[in-house]
Formats: C-alpha cells, structure tokens, sequence
C-alpha cells in the first residue's frame, strides 16, 4: 500500500488541513469509551506530521477542537484538554529534532489554563524550526474567525488606517488567524463525514476536498499519500477551462 514512490514531489501541496474525525465511533466499535479514541487518535497525528515533513509539505493544519467541541459532556472536553496538555508536552523534543514549528489557531485565551501553558510553551520552544509548520486549529471556527477579523477591520477603519477601498482579499486574509500562512491546496477529513464543521470557510474557497471513510485513529501514512495522489490527479482550474491550462 505505500504509494510514497508515486507522488510527484513537484506537485506538492504546500498546506494540507485536516478534520480529524471518527475517535469515538472507532473506539465504540472497539467496545470502548471514546476517550479511548482520542488517545490513539494521538498515533496517528505524529504519523501524518512525520510523513508530511518527510515529504517537504511546509504547512499541516490539524483540526483538534472546534469552539462547538464545548458542547460535548464536561468529561470528554477535559480529557481532550488533557491529552492536549500531554501531548504538546511529550512531542516538543521530536518537533525540535525533526526542525518542526508549532502553531496555533483559534482562541487561545479561552482554553483552560494548563492547556494555553502547554501551548504556549510548545510555540515558543519550536519557534526557531524551519522544515515544517504544525498548525493546531484548537478552541476553533471560521464563523470565530471572520467575527474577529471584521471586528478588527471596522476598528482599524474607524481609526483611519484602512480604507473601504483597501479592502482586497489579500487585506482580508492578512486580519485571518492565518495571515502568515498561505491557504490549504488540500483538505482532507476522515470518518465518511462529507461536511466541513465550520474550518477555514474563507481560506478552503479553491482547496481540492478529500473524504474517506478512515476513522482518525486509524489514518496512517499510506492514507496519506493516497490522499496526496488523489490531489495531484485533478485538474485545478480556478475558473478556467482546460485548454487555458499550462501543460
Ligand atoms: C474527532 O473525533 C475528535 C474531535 C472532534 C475532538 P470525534 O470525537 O468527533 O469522533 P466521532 O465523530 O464522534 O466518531
Ligand atoms: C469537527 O469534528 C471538529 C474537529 C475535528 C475538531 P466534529 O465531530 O466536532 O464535527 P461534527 O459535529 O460532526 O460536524
Ligand atoms: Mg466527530
């Protein structure tokens, strides 16, 4: 199944979101509670972050929780802050020896404060490296996201530092949390769900959409590449037609 010697390292994308889905329906077809799926759902982020780094992706932005993720029973929420804490603890060495940045997006300052330290700390220990950008989309929505940046945006009018007419997509992306961040070529979510769960709405406009029926924990480098294949086979026309493609 490792399809690695397949993909055209010319055509890489160069930022890859993923939703990572299914850790607790595959924990409760293992008879297991779902914590239990987000503890291995941890094996398969260092999976996908090695084999993204080792490819020469520059940017991999995982989705780890949503600002409705809250919702959910108050013990799951803390065992996902746990794992969170744990987790960024844990991998700091193997992101510094493998040269990989840790990033986050979302609102920061509403995670429990254990959960921000760690964070912080894992920002600021990886701020150096240079080979790949983890982005961690954590206490996340786009819905979030553009609340804030037209909320900056009316502000920095008002002040007079921004013109109605300035307002380009470029402007727009630079008051995103992903201002230095370039947009997803693709995204890919796991689990068989086909929706997109309030990410990136601004930035996925002309990502290609992957869906398989992989449950995250279980999504491994090989599904990776097959997901990274299946990209590089489709034609990106951006508004155009064939014929007025480069060859
Ligand atoms: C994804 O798996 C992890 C998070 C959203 C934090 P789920 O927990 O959503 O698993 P399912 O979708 O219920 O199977
Ligand atoms: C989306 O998954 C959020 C994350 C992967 C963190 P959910 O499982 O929360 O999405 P819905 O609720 O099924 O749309
Ligand atoms: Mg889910």
């Amino acid at each position: 199944m490792d399809q690695v010697s397949n993909i055209d390292k010319q055509k890489l994308p160069k930022h890859i979101a993923i939703i990572m889905d299914g850790n607790g329906r595959w924990a409760k077809e293992h008879g297991k509670p779902r914590v239990f799926g987000h503890q291995n759902g941890v094996k398969s982020v260092r999976e996908v972050t090695e084999a993204s780094a080792e490819l020469g992706i520059q940017y991999l932005t995982l989705y780890a929780f949503s600002t409705e993720n809250w919702s959910r029973p108050a013990f799951e929420v803390n065992a996902l802050m746990g794992l969170l804490v744990e987790t960024i603890r844990k991998e700091i060495k193997t992101l510094n020896d493998n040269d990989i940045r840790l990033q986050a997006i979302g609102d920061i300052d509403q995670l429990p404060k254990k959960s921000r330290k760690a964070l912080l700390e894992g920002i600021e220990n990886t701020k150096e490296n240079k080979r790949m950008t983890l982005v961690l989309a954590l206490n996340y929505s786009s819905r979030w996201e553009i609340k804030e940046a037209i909320k900056k945006i009316i502000s920095d009018h008002d002040t007079g530092k921004l013109g109605k007419a300035d307002l380009s997509d470029e402007v727009i992306h630079s008051y995103l949390s992903t201002k230095d961040i370039p947009d997803p070529e693709l995204l890919i979510r796991t689990s068989g769900e086909h929706r997109i769960s309030n990410f990136l709405l601004w930035q996925i406009a002309y990502s290609e959409l992957y869906f398989t029926d992989i449950y995250w924990p279980e999504f491994r480098k090989a599904h990776l590449y097959e997901a990274i294949i299946n990209y590089q086979n489709r034609e990106r026309r951006f508004g155009k037609i064939s014929e007025q493609l480069p060859l």
